[in-house]
C-alpha cells in the first residue's frame, strides 16, 4: 500500500493506495474516530461490485451503515440529487459526526462530497473512487459540485476529505472507455510535471491495458502525489492549480460543441494536442517532444484529431468557458515535458490555424 499526505494544515488527509483496501475502510473509519454509523453513497453498478464488500468491512466493525443510490450519469449531479439526499440522510438519522462515504467514480465523489460539504453545515467526508479518473484526479482537492442549469460545477464548495481510500483492485472491471478517459489524465500529470513519469507510461502501456495491479498502484500513487504537491500550494485554485487544466481550454470546447458524445477523457486529448502544437508553433516547446506525445496519446486509445465539427463553434464556445476571466481565453502550455505555464497571451488566428489542421 502507498500513502501520499496531502498537507493542508488541519484539513490535511491521508491518500491510500493499494490492492483490497474496501475490506479496510471500517478499521480505516474507526482509526479516523468515526463509530457508531456510516452512509454511502454509491450508484447502481458500483453498489453490485463493491457495495456488499463495503458494508460488510464496515459492519464488522461495528458500524450501523445505510446505503444511499442514485443513478449513474452526469445528468443526476445536480441540485435535485442532493436534496433527495438530504432527506434520505435525515431519514437515516445521520448526524454531524456521521461519514459520509462515496463510492464510485467522479459523479458519486462530486454529488456526494457536495451533500457532505453542505448536510448540517459539514459532515465527515471520505471519499472511496472507483474509477482511474476518480483515482488520480476527482476524489483528491476538494472540489465537490453539482451541474446548474446547463453549466457543469456551477454550485459548488471546497471542501476537502477526511480520508481518500483508493482501491486499485476496482479498476479491474472498468469499463475500457473508462479506463482510457483516465489514462488521459494520467498522462496530463506526466507532461505538466513529470519528465520521469512519461518515461515509465511509455514504458509500461502494456502492461497498463493488461490491468497490472503494480502498475496501477504506482501510477495511482505517482499522480496522486502530484496532485497532492499542487493542490497543497494553492488549495482555492487562485494560481498554480491552473496547470491541472492543462488540455482543458479547447477541451471543454469540444465536450460542449459535441454535447458530451466526446467524453471527458477524449476532448481533453485532443486539447493536450492542441496546446502542445500551439506551444511549438510559438517556438517554445519541441517538435520531437509533440511527436512523443501524439504517438504516446495514440497508443492510449485516446484522440488526437479534431472530431468533424464547425470550427467557429469550438473558437465561439472557448470564448464563453467559465474559466475566461475578463474576456482573456487561459491556456496552459508546455515549455517541455514536466514543465507548463500559464498564459493568456496566445493569438486566437494562431489557435484557430492549429485546430483546423489537428
Ligand atoms: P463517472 O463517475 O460517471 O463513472 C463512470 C461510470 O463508471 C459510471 O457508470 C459508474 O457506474 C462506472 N463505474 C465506476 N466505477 C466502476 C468500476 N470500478 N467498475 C465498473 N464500473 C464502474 O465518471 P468519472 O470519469 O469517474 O467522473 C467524471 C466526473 O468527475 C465528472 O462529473 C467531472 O466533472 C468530475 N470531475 C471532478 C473533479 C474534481 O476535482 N472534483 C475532477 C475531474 C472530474
Ligand atoms: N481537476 C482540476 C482541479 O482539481 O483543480
Amino acid at each position: 500500500m502507498k500513502k501520499i499526505r496531502v498537507r493542508l494544515g488541519q484539513n490535511g488527509y491521508d491518500v491510500l493506495i493499494g490492492p483490497g483496501l474496501l475490506s479496510e475502510t471500517g478499521r480505516l473509519l474507526k482509526d479516523l474516530g468515526c463509530n457508531d454509523k456510516a452512509v454511502i453513497i454509491t450508484d447502481p453498478t458500483v453498489k453490485n461490485l463493491y457495495g456488499i464488500s463495503l458494508r460488510q468491512s464496515l459492519t464488522g466493525n461495528g458500524f450501523k451503515t445505510t446505503l444511499l443510490e442514485i443513478p449513474e450519469g452526469e445528468e443526476h449531479k445536480s441540485l435535485e440529487t442532493a436534496g433527495r439526499l438530504y432527506q434520505e440522510l435525515t431519514d437515516a438519522g445521520a448526524e454531524r459526526g456521521t461519514p459520509v462515504l462515496a463510492l464510485g467514480g467522479g459523479v458519486i465523489g462530486d454529488v456526494a462530497g457536495f451533500v457532505a460539504a453542505t448536510y448540517m453545515r459539514g459532515v465527515p467526508l471520505v471519499q472511496l473512487p472507483t474509477t482511474l479518473l476518480a483515482q488520480v484526479d476527482s476524489s483528491i482537492g476538494g472540489k465537490v459540485a453539482v451541474n446548474h442549469s446547463q453549466l457543469k460545477n456551477k454550485i459548488g464548495a471546497f471542501y476537502q476529505p477526511r480520508l481518500v481510500i483508493s482501491d486499485i483492485t476496482t479498476l479491474q472491471t472498468l469499463p475500457p472507455s473508462e479506463l482510457t478517459s483516465g489514462l488521459g489524465e494520467v498522462i496530463k500529470y506526466a507532461v505538466i510535471r513529470d519528465a520521469e513519469f512519461l518515461g515509465y507510461l511509455e514504458e509500461h502501456l502494456d502492461r497498463i491495458k493488461a490491468l497490472d495491479a503494480g502498475v496501477f498502484e504506482h501510477i495511482v500513487a505517482v499522480s496522486a502525489k502530484i496532485k497532492a504537491e499542487v493542490v497543497e500550494k494553492d488549495e482555492k485554485d487562485t494560481g498554480l492549480r491552473n496547470i491541472l487544466n492543462f488540455g482543458h481550454t479547447v477541451g471543454h470546447a469540444i465536450e460542449t460543441v459535441t454535447e458530451f458524445r466526446i467524453s471527458h477523457g477524449q476532448s481533453v486529448a485532443i486539447g493536450m494536442m492542441a496546446a502542445v502544437l500551439i506551444a511549438s508553433e510559438m517556438g517554445v516547446f519541441e517538435n520531437s517532444d509533440v511527436v512523443r506525445i501524439r504517438k504516446l496519446l495514440r497508443r492510449a486509445g485516446l484522440m488526437t484529431k479534431m472530431p468533424k465539427v464547425e470550427l467557429g463553434r469550438v473558437m465561439s464556445a472557448m470564448t464563453h468557458d467559465k474559466k475566461v476571466a475578463g474576456g482573456k481565453i487561459k491556456f496552459v502550455l508546455p515549455r517541455a515535458i514536466g514543465d507548463v505555464f500559464v498564459t493568456d497571451d496566445v493569438n486566437m488566428t494562431l489557435v484557430e490555424k492549429i485546430l483546423s489542421r489537428t
